[in-house]
């Protein structure tokens, strides 16, 4: 069986992944799919009944509905982004079991339709062989300000900054999957950028490659 297209859009913390596949995928008509959400789900599960986090993944009823995420009945979509889940989240992560039932998941989804998927090892592991692959960079500063303002934390920037920091370089050691950009992939630091700029730059390669 065909896989359908795949774009891959890899980056760390607060690089503008998740708002600009979004887009994109509306934009180019192709599902979007947040594969940090599944790894908090995971946490979320793993932090209310503890019990083994490989299991859980193996087990993990997640669906995507329009802007809202499910875990089964249940609307989780507020409860998975809070500071703990994030730093739990990166933790699991690096469990290779918890991996490779989560991989396992995501790759499915290719043979249902064409997909935008985000996440941090989309373009080197997930998908190798995808027809187009992104690599979102900014500064620190910038990163943390927009964890800010979309979740309208009230606490210090320099709180913010301190656990995007300790997020991305346990992400970026950790020995399966790490963090990094695909050998080809398009790397764009959106430092001062706004998101219109960005999703032009895509699109452009995007027509460049013939994929849409
Ligand atoms: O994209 P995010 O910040 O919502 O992801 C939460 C955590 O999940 C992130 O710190 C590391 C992990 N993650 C991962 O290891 N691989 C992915 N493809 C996506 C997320």
């Amino acid at each position: 069986m065909k896989r359908y297209q795949v774009i891959a859009i890899d980056g760390p913390a607060g690089s503008g992944k998740s708002t600009i596949a979004k887009l994109l995928a509306q934009r180019i008509g192709f599902i979007y799919i947040n594969t940090g959400a599944m790894y908090r789900a995971v946490a979320l599960v793993h932090k209310r009944k503890k019990g083994n986090p490989v299991k859980i993944a193996k087990e993990l009823n997640i669906m995507f509905k329009g802007e809202k995420i499910f875990l089964g009945d249940e609307e989780i979509t507020d409860k998975i982004y809070t500071p703990l889940v994030s730093k739990l989240s990166s933790d699991l992560s690096a469990i290779t079991g918890v991996r490779k039932a989560l991989v396992q998941k995501q790759k499915e989804l290719a043979f249902s339709f064409p997909i935008v998927m985000e996440g941090r090892d989309i373009g080197t592991v997930v998908f190798p062989d995808a027809e187009a692959k992104f690599f979102l960079t900014a500064s620190l500063e910038e990163r943390a300000m927009r964890r800010k303002l979309q979740f309208s934390d009230p606490r210090p920037i320099e709180k913010i900054k301190k656990e995007i920091e300790i997020r991305d370089r346990q992400d970026s050691t950790r020995e399966d999957s790490p963090l990094k950009p695909a050998d080809n992939a398009t790397i764009i630091d959106t430092t001062g950028m706004d998101i219109e700029e960005v999703l032009t730059l895509i699109l452009r390669e995007l027509k460049n490659k013939g994929i849409i």
